[in-house]
């Protein structure tokens, strides 16, 4: 039972080490033909996530909300390689001592550019990104010529108060992972298997030890019954 405890308290550490965790789940889209957009995609030179690299380390720039933006810089992101329908989450995860707001939202490529403030915004992240990385990312891209893809628009606003006026004009910053999970069965995160797995032995080790402790304290009461 002690050693039930000490485990106990040590899935509440884990889940505060997760705490701050913002996540969107969608459904892939269908398939469409990479090679009427596949140029344009590459030339936006975003950061891809997919079944092969679905993980990755950023240091996000962030502002405080404004009348513009209400929710702080926005950066954008592609999702490749998806298999239609299947379910995904993508996830992003960030330190407490940097509070941070952060809304995920995913769009397929039509819908961003038929919709001119999406793709205004996307258009001016891709060029920022083009400027400041003189090197370009080589499109490692190679598939068929129909892939299931999304944008992932992120949307970081920095959610703290400072006495100090640097830190409240230029807040540093945020470093995060962004990860993409596909969802097994369409119901659990592949990535929290382990987690699951575990929760599920604690609670089949608990149900275990209740037995034991019912059947050597409480049976020989019922033996009283009449
Ligand atoms: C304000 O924050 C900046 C950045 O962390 C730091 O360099 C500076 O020393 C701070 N100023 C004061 C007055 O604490």
């Amino acid at each position: 039972m002690h050693l039930m405890s000490i485990a106990q308290s040590l899935t509440l550490f884990a889940t505060a080490a997760y705490a701050n965790t913002e996540k969107v789940i969608f459904s892939a889209p269908p398939a469409i033909r990479i090679p009427d957009t596949g140029p344009l995609l590459e030339t936006l030179q975003l950061v891809s996530l997919s079944a092969k690299s679905s993980k990755e380390r950023l240091s996000l720039a962030v502002n405080f909300p404004s009348e513009e933006q209400p929710r702080g810089l926005e950066s954008w992101y592609l999702l490749r390689d998806l298999s239609p329908t299947q379910r995904y989450e993508v996830r992003v995860c960030w330190a407490a001592i940097q509070p941070t707001t952060f809304w995920l939202d995913t769009y397929t490529v039509d819908h961003v550019f038929d919709t001119p403030p999406l793709v205004q915004s996307l258009a001016a992240f891709s060029l920022e990104r083009q400027e400041a990385n003189s090197q370009l990312l080589t499109g490692s891209h190679t598939g068929s010529d129909q892939e299931s893809l999304l944008f992932l628009r992120l949307q970081a606003a920095a959610d703290f108060f400072s006495s100090n006026t640097t830190l409240m004009q230029d807040p540093p910053p945020v470093d995060i992972d962004l990860l993409l999970d596909p969802y097994l069965g369409n119901f659990f995160p592949r990535s929290l298997l382990p987690t699951g797995t575990y929760i599920v032995l604690l609670a089949i080790g608990g149900w275990w030890v209740s037995g034991v402790i019912w059947k050597q304290y409480f049976t020989p009461e019922k033996a009283h019954k009449d």
